[in-house]
């Protein structure tokens, strides 16, 4: 199949503009919160109508694309033959409902099993980060830089909140060797910070449609991501992932004890 990632690009930030200025304008006025698997698992009608926004218009405009999304509006996919794309309508959900920022929206494209684009916007700064391996990285307009290749003692590191406070993997010890700690909710967000150097490396359990995007942007900046098991990653499933600057990664994966 033939697809063209500049094209893929300009669809999915003139997509997530609109997205993040429908959920900045109306979200606060008629938001509706349910609970899934537990009581800090929460899903609101805008995740819903985001995602069926979202989706039409990538079968609009890719009808032979499939679809692999949060809340039930894809396809199911059974193999990554093709054009893949893979949406979370909103990243960040508790952060949206508690606190009305720190949440994204991330739709990340797939060829053949290939990385290609990704895209995401931290809603409520109108800030989306954007690109792939052939066509750079942007924030809105502006090309940005790949992130130096710091080691752990360099920087900081986020660690979803459960596995941290779990010490999983005796990730305690990976967070003592870095310059500190950070926990922000979304993966979205913390996509965009490593992508800007600001952290240096990102460790949770991710389902496809938390990690897709970032995924593509963050190896297309020369990080590394990979599943904690060593195995590769595995676009259909969730796992642990480590993503971070190649010596953090390194660093990361001798300290851990995953095995
Ligand atoms: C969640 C957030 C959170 C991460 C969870 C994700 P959601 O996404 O990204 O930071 O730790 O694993 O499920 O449910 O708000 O889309
Ligand atoms: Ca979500
Ligand atoms: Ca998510």
């Amino acid at each position: 199949m033939q697809v063209d990632s500049k094209e893929i690009d300009a669809f999915l930030v003139e997509l997530l503009t609109k997205v993040g200025k429908f959920l900045r304008e109306d979200s606060i006025k008629k938001m509706s919160v349910a609970t899934k698997k537990n009581r800090n698992d929460l899903v609101t009608n805008f995740d819903k109508k985001t995602e069926q926004y979202i989706n039409g218009k990538i079968k609009d405009a890719y009808p032979e694309a499939t679809i692999v999304s949060e809340e039930g509006y894809g396809d199911l996919v059974k193999d990554m033959s093709g054009l893949v794309f893979f949406v979370d309508p909103i990243d960040g959900t508790m952060n949206f409902v508690k606190r009305g920022d720190n949440f994204a929206s991330m739709i990340g494209a797939y060829i053949d099993g290939e990385p290609l684009n990704g895209a995401i916007i931290d809603v409520m700064s109108n800030e989306i980060y954007h690109g792939g391996k052939e066509i750079g990285l942007f924030i809105n307009d502006r090309k940005i830089d790949n992130p130096k290749n710091l080691p752990l003692v360099e920087g900081l590191v986020d660690v979803s909140a459960p596995m941290a406070l779990a010490n999983k993997f005796a990730v305690q010890d990976v967070i003592k060797k870095s310059s500190g700690f950070r926990v922000y909710g979304s993966a979205g967000i913390i996509f965009g910070h490593l992508l800007t150097g600001k952290e240096v490396m990102y460790m949770s359990y991710l389902a496809p449609w938390d990690l897709a995007a970032g995924r593509v942007m963050c190896e297309a900046a020369g990080m590394s991501v990979v599943s904690i098991d060593g195995a590769p990653i595995n676009m259909l499933e969730s796992q642990v992932v480590i993503v971070g600057t190649q010596k953090v990664v390194s660093e990361a994966l001798k300290t851990l004890k995953a095995r």
